[in-house]
């Protein structure tokens, strides 16, 4: 058994923020977010939950799909800013749509928590423990963004995206493979602090403001478009491809300029890239299914296309997956 993309869905908060309406509050401009991260727009949940963000993009998954929420057997939920530390994010989703015969959890990979979720979800259904699996990624990161803090606070979004897998007796299609990477002796490239085990709640880290999270972006940025270029090269290698049979490069949205230097490490056009960063911001592990979302939507993919999925994320999680749509 394959697993297969057999629908996608999203949903965005209506708020938006604009780079003018960051000028207000911190000191940078338009054109300095513009040059240095593609970005113009972010939407901001500021009423509502991931819970609610992840329901809402379930159920346009769900309607563009011929299942109905009873059917689904499994739903996982990437995210690092989960509705509450426990339960699980997903068992809100549950409840929202009714989809009381799933099992369902959280993975937090940061902003490769898609591609390990589709990973995991994969390796359900090819070993035929399910049938298929809801796997969203959602996230309300201007809820632990520090807003005083300039270097971060302009390049995240909110939203919530994902996607229907399903098991098809086909091996030539759906996910042909993926690779996972992680490196536990970068952590402190991009961390929330608190709260946690190592500084539970306490007045003492809302003062240092170790609620928030706090990047070394420069840092992360250096090693980002080796590790992407690299982990695709790797999973394009063991499913016998090359880069010239790719039809669709969907990246994590961190920053245009990380995009455009994997494109041109790698030699694939940017017009077979997928870019949402501009309107999105980095959404972290929903930016990948929000770009997937409406890369299908408008027509772009098509079936039977070969799509490279790429991430990278904190700190640090790399991957890359190879789908034949
Ligand atoms: O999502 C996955 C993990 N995260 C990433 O992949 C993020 C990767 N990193 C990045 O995208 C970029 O590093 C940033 C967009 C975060 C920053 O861009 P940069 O080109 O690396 O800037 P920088 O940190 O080297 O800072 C350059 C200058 C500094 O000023 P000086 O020291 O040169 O005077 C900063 O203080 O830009 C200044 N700066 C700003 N200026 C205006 C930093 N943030 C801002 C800002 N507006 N918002």
């Amino acid at each position: 058994m394959n697993a297969k993309i057999t629908a996608t869905g999203a949903y965005l908060p209506e708020k938006i923020m604009t780079n003018f309406d960051l000028e207000k509050m911190v000191d940078t401009s338009d054109e300095w977010i513009k040059q240095r991260t593609g970005i113009e727009i972010r939407h901001i949940a500021d009423k509502e939950t991931t819970a609610e963000l992840a329901a809402k993009a379930a159920l346009d998954i769900l309607k563009n799909s011929r299942l109905s929420a009873s059917d689904i057997e499994l739903i996982i939920i990437a995210t690092v800013t989960p509705e509450h530390p426990l339960p699980a994010t997903a068992l809100f989703v549950q409840e929202k749509i009714g989809a009381y015969n799933a099992f369902g959890f959280d993975i937090n990979a940061a902003c490769s928590g898609f591609t390990y979720s589709l990973s995991v979800a994969n390796a359900y259904i090819r070993s035929g423990m399910v049938k298929n699996a809801l796997v969203i990624g959602a996230e309300t990161l201007s809820k632990i963004v520090d807003w005083q803090d300039r270097s971060t606070c302009v390049i995240f979004g909110d939203g919530a995206a994902g996607v229907l897998l399903e098991a098809v007796d086909d091996d030539s299609v759906g996910v042909l493979d993926m690779v996972l990477h992680s490196d536990g002796r970068y952590t402190d490239l991009m961390i929330v602090p608190a709260p946690g085990s190592r500084y539970p709640c306490s007045e003492e880290v809302i003062k240092n403001r170790d609620i928030y999270i706090k990047m070394k972006g420069n840092e992360t940025f250096k090693m980002a478009i080796r590790s992407i270029a690299g982990v695709s090269q790797e999973v394009l290698d063991r499913v016998g491809l090359n880069f010239g049979d790719v039809d669709w490069m969907v990246s994590h949205q961190a920053n245009r300029r990380i995009i455009e230097g994997v494109a041109k490490r790698v030699g694939l056009d940017m017009n077979k890239v997928i870019i949402t960063i501009d309107r999105h911001a980095n959404t972290a592990a929903a930016s990948i299914p929000l770009a997937l979302d409406w890369a299908y939507k408008s027509g772009k993919i098509k079936e039977g296309d070969i799509v490279l999925l790429n991430s990278f994320g904190a700190s640090l999680t790399w991957s890359a997956g190879v789908i034949r749509w």
